[in-house]
């Protein structure tokens, strides 16, 4: 099932999302639709609070950086309750996009390498170090349960120009070849 996702301005994307648990309901249908979700609005990472959910999952596929990447063939994840324990290195930049974002693209300055604390969807703990564009996504996805959008990295005055756009956005003045939710539709 392929779920709406929620467009800049709604509260769910600005909430600290919480934990959760073995016990929470139909976890592998959620898991399965997300990536279903996801891979409907080729996208390489999608936030539990993008489909409404505020709880600390996220999924992600980098397959699709692989050519400049290898090591990213086939890397499909599941993040539960996702710690990252360390950011290291230069920060470098890329022009990141977010599907609760359309059309708005940024350069964002991220740490190229980080250490993750997370379960997998089988309820195991995993501590890995992630590197270049790999890390890059955990760190876009990461931010979404903490209530953190791509755009708060840039400067103010840059984020203010944007302004009308993102309001745009949350009217649903915006064309999408996905299903969306706009908070003020
Ligand atoms: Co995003």
């Amino acid at each position: 099932m392929i779920y709406p996702i929620v467009a800049y301005g709604d509260p769910v994307l600005r909430r600290k999302a919480e934990e959760i648990d073995e016990n929470y309901p139909d976890l592998d249908t959620f898991i399965a639709n997300m990536f279903e979700t996801m891979y409907a609005s080729n996208g390489v990472g999608l936030a539990a609070p993008q489909v409404g959910k505020s709880i600390r999952l996220f999924v992600m596929d980098a397959d699709t950086f692989s050519d400049e990447e290898p090591e990213l063939a086939d890397f499909k994840k599941v993040f539960i309750n996702p710690i990252i324990i360390e950011e290291t290195g230069e920060k470098w930049a890329f022009n990141e996009g977010c599907l609760s974002i359309p059309k708005i693209r940024e350069d964002i300055w991220r740490e190229p390498e980080i250490v993750v604390e997370y379960y997998d969807e089988n309820w195991i703990l995993h501590e890995e170090t992630f590197k270049g564009m790999a890390a890059r996504i955990i760190q876009h996805e990461y931010d979404h349960l903490d209530g953190i959008l791509f755009i708060d990295h840039i400067n103010p005055l840059r984020k203010k120009m944007l302004s009308s756009r993102l309001k745009d956005i949350s009217r649903g003045r915006v064309r999408v070849d996905y299903k969306m939710k706009f908070p003020l539709k």
